[in-house]
């Protein structure tokens, strides 16, 4: 039977899926997450590992796992947690969970588009910290997003559901992507494909849905933050290192933009000092796809992908 090791909690739910195939993971069930010493002590003669993206799968990790490994089945859609050419020089196959939490992720980053333009978070703050307050016409105005522009970076399922629901809410939609989306779903949205430049000088809001990677570090920093118009905000529900987040405080203390909404953070879960005291952000522990349903879903997919491997079929959803 080949050994799977299970290097974070996950929910049942996943692990029902393994051992509904005869499997026997060796799982951690505590809510700590693992120290790298006993991460690298715990993978070691795994065929399969299941992880999260916590977790650093880097060269160090493969040659403790040992040479049997087959497989890294990620629980979650972005792997800039792991080594991938390292992976396939060994042989390894890596999986994500892409799908089951694009719903969940889309909602957080229209609320985050939400709670920024409209100053929402600001406002409980008030309530909060008992700051005496009135109604009055001109009290914490923020900025509508009916008839703004929704410029989104990177146009895969995520950027789509996003684009999606903005446009409910009366917004127009451009977008910068390597690949061509369906051209149904381009007209449906009304999207326009345009380049990094012309969306960050022309959107009101811009999103960020891209994968992270060499070629997405610090895509966003400060020579980005100069071209965008000084009324706009950034979201970023992806990964923190896509952003230069030393530059996003530069460009908000120079008033380049009027806010950001954060789901992620470079150094997570490390959060830039300079962000901390400014109402114009937005602030939230990187709750994308926390869910009950899509952590259920992203461990079963998981989870699936490893009983393929481990059965030798080909698994559901590899990476690349
Ligand atoms: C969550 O951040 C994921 O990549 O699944």
């Amino acid at each position: 039977m080949s050994k799977i090791v299970v290097t974070g909690k996950i929910p049942n739910a996943g692990l029902e899926v393994l051992r509904n195939a005869g499997l026997d993971p060796q799982a951690w069930s505590q809510d700590v997450a693992m120290t790298r010493e006993e991460l690298l002590k715990q993978v070691q003669g795994a065929e399969i590992l299941v992880t999260l993206l916590t977790e650093k799968v880097d060269s160090e990790l493969l040659d403790a796992a040992g040479s049997q490994l087959k497989a890294v089945c990620n629980v979650a859609v972005g792997y800039n947690n792991i080594d991938v050419a390292a992976c396939k020089a060994r042989g390894v196959t890596v999986t994500n969970t892409p799908g089951v939490l694009t719903d969940a992720t889309a909602d957080i980053a229209l609320a985050l588009i939400l709670m920024v333009t409209r100053r929402l978070a600001e406002g409980e703050r008030v309530i909060r910290s008992k700051t005496p307050w009135q109604w009055g016409m001109h009290y914490m105005l923020g900025t509508g997003v009916t008839n703004r522009v929704l410029g989104v970076v990177g146009m895969g399922a995520i950027g789509i559901a996003t684009a999606r629901r903005a446009k409910a809410c009366g917004m127009s939609v451009v977008y910068h992507s390597r690949s061509e989306i369906d051209s149904k779903i381009a007209s449906e949205l009304g999207a326009k494909k345009v380049s990094l430049d012309e969306l960050l000088s022309g959107s009101d809001v811009v999103s960020i849905h891209c994968p992270s990677n060499e070629s997405t570090h610090h895509l966003i920093g400060a020579p980005q933050f100069k071209k965008m118009k000084p009324t706009a905000f950034l979201v970023n529900t992806a990964r923190g290192p896509i952003v230069d987040e030393q530059a996003l405080v530069d460009a908000l203390k120079a008033k380049e933009i009027a806010g950001a909404g954060l789901d992620v953070f470079e150094f997570e879960p490390k959060i830039n000092e300079g962000l901390l005291d400014r109402e114009d952000v937005v602030l939230i522990p990187h709750l994308g796809s926390a869910t009950t349903e899509t952590r259920d879903a992203m461990a079963m997919l998981a989870a699936s992908n490893a009983v393929a491997i481990a059965s030798g079929k080909s698994p559901l959803t590899p990476v690349g």
